[in-house]
């Protein structure tokens, strides 16, 4: 079958997949109360297993537009996406995430956009809909060693913070989680200080590959996956990629993510992907593919070098982890 393949370096607005939007807009609205459970609370990302298996829901359950990246690389397959997950709210351990999170409600939901800009705004979600949607195919890596390569729908970040107009003294942008013990057990542990934080500094908030993500593999996000938006920035670790977004502030202090305040020798704000920075428990000069037993080199910048390496120019990377 031939698959118009999509870099997910540079996006023509040609290939917009106007049923992204539809889609995405329609799985909005699903949701429910989900059941309570409760979790024990720890410091540090799980370490990664050695095999990884998915749910059991083999079929994606949309179209793509592109079976491998722009490195050549496949599509890592649609049942290990949302079935290998860090989603620490809900769960732990991977494979649990997916059903604990399955009643998680994502609709009626609110984003709100404020802090240092003219604009300060109120987003629902057929607002954020309304935002031009795109497939980019980008690479995950998590700092714990292993990676996916995940056909992702959203739009670019910097179209929202355009709308809001960042004033001058704005110089990160500060993204929380929704924060609701009710429905996301994690959250009653003590082992973190939740809600769940990230943030960028300005300049890489509005590159062009950051991106707010809507859905994947042609349809909406599944709760999992952090509906019905979150944070995809593929040259860093996965960690900076904030699910279920509430919040975004423009701010003039480098922001304190919820991972520098669990461990701030482990995690750095930067957590740019660098195979020659190793993390204090796993070296990250290779890791493994999901869906592969062999491992594989990490690229500095997750392989995105050409795009990004010009925001860090004249910064010591070994410092500014
Ligand atoms: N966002 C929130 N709110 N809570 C989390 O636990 N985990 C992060 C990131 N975003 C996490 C989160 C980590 S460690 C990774 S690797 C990615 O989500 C995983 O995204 P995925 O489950 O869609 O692959």
């Amino acid at each position: 079958m031939l698959v118009k393949k999509r870099t997910g370096i540079e996006i023509p607005s040609s290939e917009i997949t106007p049923k992204h939007l539809y889609l995405s807009r329609r799985k909005f609205l699903k949701g429910a109360a989900v059941g309570a459970a409760t979790l024990a609370g720890s410091a540090v990302l799980a370490s990664c297993r050695p095999s990884a298996p998915g749910s059991e829901v083999e079929t994606p359950p949309g179209e793509v537009g592109a079976t491998t990246d722009e490195l050549d690389d496949s599509l890592t397959e649609y049942r290990h996406v949302i079935g290998y997950n860090n989603f620490y709210e809900f769960a732990l351990d991977k494979e649990s995430v997916a059903a604990k999170a399955a009643n998680f409600v994502t609709s009626p939901w609110q984003v709100t956009v404020g802090g240092l800009v003219n604009n300060p705004k109120t987003y629902d979600l057929d607002d954020l809909g309304k935002f031009d949607q795109e497939e980019r195919i980008y690479r995950l890596r998590c700092v714990e060693g292993w990676s996916m390569v995940i056909p992702w729908i959203g739009f670019p970040l910097s179209a929202l913070l355009a709308d809001v107009e960042p004033r001058s003294n704005a110089k990160y942008v500060r993204f929380e989680t929704l924060y609701d013990p009710e429905q996301m057990p994690g959250q009653r542990s003590r082992g973190y200080s939740w809600p769940y934080v990230e943030g960028l500094r300005l300049d890489e908030a509005v590159h062009d590959l950051t991106l707010l993500a809507t859905g994947l593999y042609g349809e909406g996000l599944p709760p999992q996956n952090g509906a019905p938006v979150r944070l995809v920035v593929p040259w860093k670790y996965g960690f900076k990629n904030i699910k279920s977004i509430v919040k975004i502030d423009l701010v003039e202090e480098m922001p304190i993510s919820l991972w520098m305040q669990a461990s701030p020798r482990e995690y750095g704000f930067y957590a740019n992907v660098n195979p020659e920075v190793p993390h204090p428990r796993w070296s990250q000069a290779t890791e493994r593919r999901i869906g592969e037993s062999a491992r594989r080199d990490t690229p500095i910048f997750n392989g995105y070098a050409d795009q990004v390496a010009a925001l860090y120019e004249g910064m010591d990377l070994q410092v500014n982890f």
